[in-house]
C-alpha cells in the first residue's frame, strides 16, 4: 500500500526537526499521535461521505470567502475529530486553536480565547458536551454575530459592552451529542457522526502508521491488528506500537500475522478487540446478575473503573458490536455475549425478553 507524499514529507521534518525522536520516552504518545496525524483528506483514510461534504462546504465558504459554517462532531472517541478539524484547517488555509470544555472553566478563560482569535481561524473545542452554562452563554453570541457581550457594574449602573470579534469557525467535538443543550446544538450550523471504522479502512490506517514509523509490515499483519481495534483507528495505532515492539524484541522487527496475534494475545485482547475491563464488566452481568439488566453504577463500583470511562470509552464498541445492551432498567448482555465469552449456558432470546 503506498503511503502518500505529505507523509513523506511529514516524516522527513518530523526526523530533521528531532533527530532523537528515538530516544524520546516522556512525551512520546503525544508526539506519536501528532506525528502519525494526517494533514489532508487524501491521507484521511475512512468516513467518505463525511469527507465528501467536507470538501464542499470547504469550496463554498473558499468561494464565498466567508469562513465555514460552524462544526459539530459527534461519536465514539478515537475516530478522528481532532484531526478532522486539522485537516479542515489545513484545507481552509487557516489557524486552528485547540482547547476542550473541562479547561474552561472561568469566564475568562472564554473571553481570553474569543479575544486571540484572528479572522478566519478555528477554535476547536473537544469535549463541547461538559461546557458550563456561562461559557456557554458567552459563546451563543460570539457563534451568531461574532461579538463579545460583557456586562460591567451593579444593579442600576450595569452596562453591557458588545466586543466585536473576527468572523471565527468553531469546530465542537463531543461523545455525548445528547448531553448538549439545545440553544448550543441549534447554532451549530453542520453536524456530523463519525463512525466505527472497517477492517479494511483500519488495515489502510495501520499499513499507513506503519510507514511513518519505518515498521515493517504484511498485509495479513496489518489486518490482524485491524481486527482487534474495535472500529478505532487510535486503538488500531497503539496497537501497531505494542506488536512492533513485541516483533523487534521477539523476532526480527517485521510485523507478520502471526507475530500480530502471537503478541496480541499477550496483551489479552481478544479478536472481538476486548480487553480484560470489557470482559470482567459483561463477565459481571453475566455472573453476578443473570444477564442483566443492572445499574451502570453497580457496574462501576464493582469492576473498579468510574462510570463516565465505562460511558465514553468502553460501552459505545460494545454496543455497536451487539455484545451489551442499554435498557432503561441497566444495561444487558445479549446471547452472542454468553458465545463470545465461551459460556456454555446461553439465555436464549425469549428468556432474555422476559426482562
Ligand atoms: N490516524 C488516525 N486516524 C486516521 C485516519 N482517519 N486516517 C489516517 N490515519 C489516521
Amino acid at each position: 500500500m503506498s503511503i502518500i507524499a505529505d507523509d513523506d514529507n511529514f516524516k522527513k521534518a518530523r526526523v530533521e526537526k528531532n533527530p532523537v525522536i528515538k530516544a524520546e520516552t516522556i512525551e512520546f504518545d503525544k508526539n506519536f499521535e501528532n506525528c502519525i496525524r494526517p494533514k489532508t483528506f487524501d491521507s484521511y483514510i475512512g468516513q467518505s461521505a463525511l469527507k465528501e461534504t467536507l470538501k464542499i462546504s470547504i469550496a463554498a465558504a473558499k468561494k464565498r470567502e466567508l469562513p465555514l459554517d460552524h462544526l459539530l462532531f459527534y461519536g465514539p472517541p478515537g475516530l478522528g475529530k481532532t484531526t478532522l478539524a486539522g485537516v479542515i484547517a489545513e484545507q481552509m488555509g487557516v489557524d486552528i486553536k485547540i482547547t476542550s470544555a473541562p479547561a474552561l472553566e472561568r469566564p475568562r478563560d472564554i473571553i481570553g480565547i474569543l479575544m486571540s482569535l484572528k479572522g478566519g481561524e478555528i477554535l476547536f473545542i473537544d469535549e463541547i458536551h461538559r461546557l458550563n452554562k456561562v461559557a456557554e452563554e458567552i459563546l451563543y453570541p460570539a457563534m451568531e454575530d461574532f461579538v463579545l457581550d460583557m456586562t460591567t457594574g451593579k444593579s442600576q449602573t450595569v452596562k453591557t459592552l458588545r466586543i466585536p470579534l473576527p468572523k471565527f469557525t468553531l469546530i465542537g467535538a463531543t461523545t455525548k451529542a445528547g448531553e448538549l443543550s439545545g440553544p448550543l446544538r441549534d447554532r451549530f450550523g453542520i453536524i456530523h457522526r463519525l463512525e466505527f471504522y472497517t477492517e479494511d479502512e483500519l488495515a489502510r490506517v495501520i499499513t499507513r502508521t506503519a510507514g511513518i514509523l519505518d515498521i515493517e509490515i504484511t498485509e495479513e499483519g496489518a489486518y490482524a491488528i485491524a481486527k482487534r481495534s474495535r472500529g478505532t483507528p487510535r486503538i488500531a495505532n497503539r496497537l501497531v506500537k505494542r506488536v512492533a515492539d513485541f516483533a523487534l524484541v521477539k523476532h526480527d522487527g517485521k510485523i507478520t500475522e502471526t507475530i500480530a496475534n502471537e503478541s496480541l494475545d499477550i496483551l489479552k485482547i481478544d479478536n472481538f478487540g476486548l480487553d480484560n475491563t470489557d470482559r470482567s464488566l459483561l463477565k459481571l452481568i453475566i455472573e453476578k446478575y443473570d444477564g442483566g439488566p443492572v445499574g451502570i453504577e453497580t457496574i462501576a463500583a464493582a469492576i473498579g473503573e468510574d462510570v463516565r470511562t465505562i460511558e465514553d470509552v468502553c460501552e459505545p464498541y460494545l454496543l455497536q458490536a451487539g455484545l451489551l445492551q442499554r435498557t432503561p432498567r441497566g444495561r444487558k448482555v445479549s446471547p452472542e455475549t454468553y458465545r463470545h465469552l465461551g459460556y456454555k449456558n446461553i439465555k436464549t432470546i425469549d428468556q432474555q425478553n422476559l426482562f
